[in-house]
């Protein structure tokens, strides 16, 4: 191997600021008035895959681009795909973060900004591992192909189209993310599950408009009151999902897995600590790791409806809505969950209250297989960069493009989270910590050498 270490350690510094260039760009998928911020985020990662002289295409699909860089072919050497993102989630509520989230700032060795962990600062860890090579040993060991995405935090509607319409292109032997989180501090790991997701939008009409809630309450069917109860008649007092059919496909957890769960160094009371919470719930019958990485689950992430103004005002409100979602297991199918879904909500939903059910967007979970050499490379590669031999989890979160990559180019993903579960993402004073960026690019760098190794013919 060349000397890559010393050209991490010379570079570190400039590897921050270019990773706080790309953080000042405010590239939220999910808001339309940041389309122009979507696209220069786009082309400042372009322009990096050019600087590597990497052959790089802005892709243009029906929302954002994608962009696609690709090295050199290495005879003999597999093909890595390397995933990433580069759109964020809205930064709201903006009056709890310490400094603002599109202005980088380091405190206490973490950079804080939207995106520095999910998924900017992890991605761009592979960029900076590939710049070593090409900058030291003048090419790649193996083949890489970049597909940074700007639509993660959306769902990857457009993405999946894309890599069906180009599979010969992006035929690779394995693909690898950074979008998640290593166990604990200190304690990186391999990741070989994720759930899916299927995420929707619930609106309920009643009068044709605000009513005063004394003149007509009681006479009028209430929007928001007949919300919550079809909400909560979605799961039972003991956690469980209660749509027919929707445990159908869920494979019950091995006594295995649980075993190795259970070995983990989980710390239950910790983990209220840090959150600030007096008790932990969920479905009855499982641990907290089992119900977080391989149950599914029903969780609200909006509500909107009435007055929401300073004070008290009495009124009866014309509507009301919901976003929300399940987290899925392997084997449930979005699809599906969505018709019981839509049948559920109809006959929950009382005379005089009209539904509409919008169907934002589904992906399945998944397992990948721990006994391949690609597995035994990355945990090689996160020993080197770490020090520390990973572990093996699986992990709660979504990465909608995962399944189809195995689906429709053949290819398993090694799940190299460098983030922690404490990195605020989706949240307020989102952070990644600056000691594990430069651990991540140098188990990256090492990585490209150890999947080298792994002749084809
Ligand atoms: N980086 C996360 C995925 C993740 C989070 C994986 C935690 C493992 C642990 C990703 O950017 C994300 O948030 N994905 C969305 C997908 C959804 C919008 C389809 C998610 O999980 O909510
Ligand atoms: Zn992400």
């Amino acid at each position: 191997m060349p000397d890559l270490d010393a050209y991490l350690e010379q570079h570190s510094g400039r590897f921050e600021s270019e990773l706080c260039d790309l953080l000042r760009i405010a590239s939220i998928s999910a808001d339309s008035a940041h389309r122009g911020d979507v696209r220069r985020a786009a082309q400042w990662v372009a322009d990096q895959f050019r600087a590597l002289k990497l052959d790089v295409e802005l892709a243009e699909t029906a929302g954002n681009p994608i962009v696609l860089a690709t090295s050199a072919p290495v005879p003999g050497a597999p093909t890595v795909l390397v995933y990433g993102h580069y759109d964020v989630q809205p930064p709201d509520p903006l009056d709890q973060w310490t400094s603002p989230p599109f202005e980088p700032t380091v405190r206490g060795g973490n950079l804080y900004a939207r995106g520095a962990t999910d998924d900017k600062g992890q991605m761009f860890t592979h960029i900076k591992a590939a710049e070593a090579w090409i900058r030291t040993a003048g090419r790649l060991p193996v083949q890489l192909k970049f597909v940074i995405e700007g639509e993660e935090e959306v769902g990857s509607q457009n993405l999946e189209p894309f890599i069906a319409a180009n599979t010969e292109r992006l035929a690779c032997d394995c693909v690898v993310i950074s979008d998640n989180s290593q166990f604990a501090a200190g304690l990186p790991a391999i990741t070989y599950g994720l759930r899916g997701i299927a995420y929707y939008e619930l609106r309920l009409a009643g009068p044709k408009q605000d009513l005063h809630s004394g003149t007509f309450g009681g006479g009028v069917a209430n929007p928001a009151n007949a919300l919550c109860a079809m909400l909560s008649a979605l799961v039972n007092e003991r956690g469980q999902v209660q749509i027919p059919g929707f445990y159908d496909d869920v494979e019950p957890l091995t006594a295995r897995e649980r075993e190795a769960f259970g070995r983990l160094p989980f710390d239950e009371a910790e983990f209220m600590r840090k959150l600030e919470v007096a008790a932990l719930a969920g479905e009855e019958g499982f641990t907290t790791l089992e119900r977080r990485w391989a149950r599914p689950t029903f969780d609200i992430s909006g509500l909107t409806s009435g007055y929401q103004g300073e004070g008290a005002k009495t009124v009866l409100p014309a509507r009301a809505t919901a976003k929300f979602s399940f987290r899925l297991v392997p084997r449930q199918d979005p699809k599906k969950i969505s018709a019981a879904l839509e049948q559920r909500l109809r006959a929950l939903c009382p005379p005089g209250i009209t539904l509409e059910l919008i169907d934002f967007h589904g992906a399945p979970g998944i397992v990948v297989p721990l006994d391949s050499p690609y597995v035994a490379a990355a945990q090689r590669a996160i020993e080197a960069g770490f020090g520390r031999v990973p572990v093996f989890m699986r992990e709660g979160g979504s990465i909608p493009v995962v399944a189809a990559f195995h689906d429709l180019l053949g290819v398993d993903t090694l799940l190299l989270g460098w983030g922690l579960d404490d990195d605020n993402t989706h949240s307020p004073n989102e952070k990644f910590c600056l000691a594990d960026f430069h651990r991540g690019i140098k188990a990256s760098a090492h990585l490209w050498h150890e999947l080298s190794q792994i002749k084809k013919s």
